[in-house]
């Protein structure tokens, strides 16, 4: 058994539909048109409030999936949802995608503050750089820019933003009724960015925010996508199978974030997980089966295909992969998860159809099948093996998968003082154990 590591985890909850597996809506107790009920969302962040959690998370991409027959497929946009989530909750951080290739800094800047005042500090950004031509061909282009350059853009985006943000300083608005002054203008500090994609002049239009600015979430594992994470992430989202493929990641990661002269304990490492939860692992397993048993290969192979750049043709139900597949170096989208999948089914020697199912719960993200038990044990290991500093919870189903999580997974981590009993912070910040950022245009009088 390993050394119990110092400290707690972190736990976020990606919310998506009614649940991550791709047939979750198909079951009984779903409802296939919870996409655009907020009081879905709103129940779900209800219960992870309950358990605690850091945050929740919505995903996001600006198109329409090209397969809207396989599962639901409607996405409000995030912020819009994360604002009406503030209200009916108090604690709990609210974080969500957005695009740097598919919005302006300005824009983006000023409805990460507003969220973030609207929720009184627990604001998120999950920063991505969007693939596919799909999405480009939304925004007047042909086809999507290159990785690196989609990465390029997404550098400069954020350095703008980090300006906008700090634009105002905290003391600016005086509101003097008697003198008949509101704000001191001395204490605005316009952007006046002039670089290779963006060009903006002004401050922002909204007071520096309860955070200084959101908390910068990144999930890209390419070489580009670590190398801006190691500049700017203070979470890191990424898809890891193995426990020693997840500690090669986070080695990696924690030695770029040292050498981009950050402190590593102040980016949390957090792997995607797929829980399903049973009274015993038999019952566990049941349930697993069930939902496998309602994916439809034939749509299921169609994704796969596009995602490996095959054509549908290529693959057989009943064999292995075929043995000429592409390189990640020429894979433009979404290189990290076309490797993951590639390995996985290399490794372990899986049919197209084994594959399928092994994708099934979570695209490729580790699911957990058993008692609330055994999946605490193995959330300890990747914690105490530094695999992990939290996770980001998938439920397989929802809102039940969250719900059992919650009542019967929570408690035994809190037993074993590996995740808070409460809240101790109110922001979001404060959750992950992160302090305020200095604004960089107040000089540090500690300094002086
Ligand atoms: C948990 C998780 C959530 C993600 N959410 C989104 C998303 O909402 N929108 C998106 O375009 N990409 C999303 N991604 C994809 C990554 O941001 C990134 O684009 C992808 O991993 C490809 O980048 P890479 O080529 O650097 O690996 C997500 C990835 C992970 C691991």
């Amino acid at each position: 058994m390993s050394t119990r590591r110092a400290g707690t985890l972190h736990l976020n909850v990606f919310l998506h539909n009614v649940g991550h597996h791709e047939s979750a809506w198909r079951l009984p107790e779903s409802n296939p048109i919870a996409d655009t009920d907020i009081d879905h969302y709103r129940d779900l962040a209800v219960i992870a409030e309950r358990g605690k959690f850091d945050s929740v998370f919505l995903a996001d991409n600006p198109k329409l999936t090209t397969d809207i027959r396989r599962r639901p497929s409607g996405t409000l946009e995030p912020t819009v949802v994360l604002t009406a989530l503030a209200c009916v909750t108090r604690r709990i951080g609210l974080i969500a995608t957005a695009s740097t290739t598919y919005n302006d800094p300005y824009n983006l800047a000023r409805r990460f503050a507003s969220v973030d005042h609207i929720s009184s500090g627990r604001a998120g950004w999950n920063i991505v750089t969007s693939s596919g031509a799909a999405a480009a061909r939304n925004f007047g282009l042909d086809d999507s820019p290159p990785h690196h350059e989609r990465y390029a853009r997404a550098a400069e985006f954020v350095e703008v933003a980090l300006r906008l943000w700090d634009s105002w300083e905290d003391d600016t608005v005086v509101a003097d009724k008697r003198r008949g002054v509101w704000g001191d203008g001395a204490k605005i500090h316009p952007a006046a960015h002039v670089g290779k994609f963006f060009r903006v002049e002004g401050a922002l239009n909204v007071p520096r925010c309860p955070q200084g600015r959101p908390l910068l979430v990144q999930a890209g594992s390419s070489e580009d996508g670590r190398a801006f994470a190691a500049q700017h992430a203070e979470a890191v989202f990424t898809a890891q199978q193995t426990l020693e493929e997840a500690q090669r990641f986070y080695g990696d990661m924690t030695t770029r974030v040292a050498r981009a002269g950050r402190d590593p304990g102040m980016v949390k490492i957090l792997p995607g997980l797929v829980p399903v939860v049973g009274s015993t692992e038999s019952e566990a397993q049941e349930m697993a089966d069930a939902l496998d048993r309602l994916i439809l290969p034939e749509y299921a192979k169609l994704q796969l295909a596009s995602r490996l750049r095959l054509s549908p043709d290529e693959l057989h139900l009943d064999r292995e992969l075929p043995a000429n597949l592409p390189q990640e170096s020429e894979i433009e989208d979404v290189k990290s998860r076309f490797t993951l999948i590639v390995d996985l089914a290399r490794r372990e020697r899986l049919t197209v159809r084994q594959l399928i199912e092994r994708l099934g719960p979570g695209r490729g993200h580790r699911t957990l099948v058993g008692t609330a038990e055994s999946i605490a044990d193995s959330m300890q290991h990747w914690f105490d093996n530094r695999a992990a500093d939290g996770f980001n919870l998938m439920p397989a189903v929802m809102p039940s998968g969250l719900e059992v999580f919650v009542d019967r997974v929570v408690p035994i981590l809190q037993d074993r003082g590996i995740f808070r009993r409460d809240y101790e912070g109110s922001t979001l910040r404060e959750h992950y154990g992160l302090s305020r950022p200095a604004n960089r245009f107040v000089p540090d009088r500690s300094r002086l």
